[in-house]
């Protein structure tokens, strides 16, 4: 169940747009910043704040790939596989990644720690390979910069 006090807040959000549905999105990731994952629970609870219904919110929750259906890990790590990055040694980067982190991609780190997921282009082309971490670019990857990129995310946890 939400806390109230973020209820209440997204209420008052919700109460100054004309037409709440334009704000799906956002009451989605606050849901999800909250749960960790956009839960069973929360698209109810995204439908009831904008007076939609759960299957209109199911349907834009699968459309957008940053809202999570399934727990994800601390970190989620998002590779690029668009045609630059693709280009640029995509394939380098997600095989280094599955063998660094002991996941297939759509697979979390049993710590917890780490999602591997693909994702469509994140405008950082003229730095491919690229990837995002919790929506953090990185840029003209190398097996050596994922190491450096891990390794503070471990220590920072
Ligand atoms: S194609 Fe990978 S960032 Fe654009």
């Amino acid at each position: 169940m939400l806390p109230e006090e973020l209820k209440q807040s997204l209420i008052e959000h919700i109460d100054q747009v004309e037409h709440p549905r334009e704000l799906v999105v956002d009451v989605m990731f606050a849901i999800q910043e909250h749960y960790g994952y956009l839960t069973d629970e929360g698209v109810q609870e995204t439908a009831g704040l904008l007076d939609m219904s759960a299957l209109e919110v199911e349907q834009l929750a699968t459309f957008y790939t940053f809202i999570y259906r399934e727990p994800v890990g601390k970190y989620v790590i998002h590779v690029c596989d668009s045609v630059v990055c693709w280009m640029d040694g995509y394939e380098s980067v997600r095989d280094y990644l599955i063998q660094k982190l002991d996941i297939q991609p759509g697979e979390s780190t049993p710590d917890g720690l780490f999602t591997l997921l693909a994702v469509c282009c994140i405008g950082y082309c003229d730095r491919s390979p690229a990837m995002l971490i919790n929506r953090k670019a990185y840029g003209n990857l190398t097996a050596d910069k994922i190491d450096g990129i891990l390794e503070k995310l471990h220590r920072r946890s």
